[in-house]
């Protein structure tokens, strides 16, 4: 039974698909060794951090050079272990197209997706994700390509991110099958998505939460860039739960009823340890409505 808020139990992504409460993100899984990715990935999925999340165009910051370099990264780690593949719900995205900015036509979309199969050495990935918006693509030409990548198996699921609940419907409404997961910025130092019908709408329709940068990025961690009141409140709440800031700040994210499914960027293992205890710490609604304060800077009417 659930102590708190916090159901720890696992989240389906689908009727064949099941995620832990924390996932492992790939957006900082370059500039490292294949020995050090395998380690994480390890580490990861040692926790049931099974979602494994990352994007064709990760790799263009964080210490990468280029395009693709995270999905290869990654590729090439799934390549020399190849039982791990079984272990985890892959998912990637695509449409994000520097410099263009966005492409989501269906010959773009295609071909993104083709290409990150290629670069993951996989014939599937489990959750194809619309990366953000491309605002001059129809839904319906979208939908069409994405139900043809399906239909040949290349895809099990598919999901958005960064959309809004008014784009979201327009793609589902013209999609033969369900999607299962939406991934929005969702921390304690970005609550948009508590407000902008984002929750909601998982909620109303049985869409997975996939936060992304659930620390604002390390801010919370750091303390940088954040305001001081959150990261004292914070504090507070931590040490009366007898856990770390961080921890405490994963918990958060995951209190939702919308039961959200963290996604974790720390590349180190110790980090992912610490993370791990957060499905398990009992918030309370007097804590989440005062991470809720100190974030905004104002008492709640
Ligand atoms: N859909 C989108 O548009 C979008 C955008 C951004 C991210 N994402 C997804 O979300 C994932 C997570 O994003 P994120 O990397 O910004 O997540 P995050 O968990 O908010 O931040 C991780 C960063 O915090 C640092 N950090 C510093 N101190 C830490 C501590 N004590 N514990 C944990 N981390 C600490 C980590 O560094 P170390 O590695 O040194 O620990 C890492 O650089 C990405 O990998 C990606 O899959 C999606």
């Amino acid at each position: 039974m659930p102590s708190g808020l916090i159901d720890p139990a696992p989240v389906s992504l689908g009727p064949d698909l099941e995620v832990g409460r924390l996932g492992f993100g790939c957006w900082r899984l370059v500039g490292g060794s294949p020995s050090e990715y395998h380690e994480v990935l390890e580490a990861a999925l040692g926790h049931g951090m099974n979602l494994v999340d990352t994007a064709d165009v990760y790799g263009l910051d964080w210490g990468g050079t280029a395009f693709g370099q995270a999905e290869s990264n990654l590729g090439q780690v799934l390549a020399a272990a190849p039982g791990l593949r079984d272990r985890m719900v892959l998912a990637t995205k695509g449409g994000i197209t520097p410099p263009t900015p966005y492409n989501a036509s269906a010959a773009a979309i295609t071909a993104a997706c083709e290409a990150s199969l290629g670069r993951l050495g996989v014939d599937t990935v489990d959750l194809y994700q619309i990366h953000r918006p491309d605002l001059f693509v129809h839904p319906a030409e979208l939908a069409e390509a994405l139900t043809g990548l399906r239909d040949q198996g290349k895809i099990r699921e598919v999901g958005v991110s960064n959309f809004t609940p008014a784009q979201h419907e327009a793609l589902a409404a013209h999609l033969p099958f369900p999607l299962v997961a939406t991934q929005p910025e969702y921390s304690a130092a970005a609550l948009g998505a508590l407000r902008d019908g984002t929750l909601d709408l998982c909620m109303r329709d049985g869409v997975v939460p996939l936060a992304w940068s659930p620390l604002a990025g390390g801010r919370l961690a750091t303390g940088t860039d954040v305001r001081p009141e959150l990261i004292a409140t914070l504090d507070r709440l931590a040490e009366r739960h007898g856990t770390s800031r961080t921890t405490l700040a994963v918990a958060f994210v995951l209190a939702h009823p919308s039961r959200p499914v963290a996604i974790l960027g720390t590349q180190k293992p110790e980090r992912l340890a610490e993370a791990a205890a957060a499905a398990h710490v009992p918030l309370e609604r007097e804590d989440v409505y005062a991470v809720i304060e100190a974030s905004e800077g104002v008492p709640l009417p």
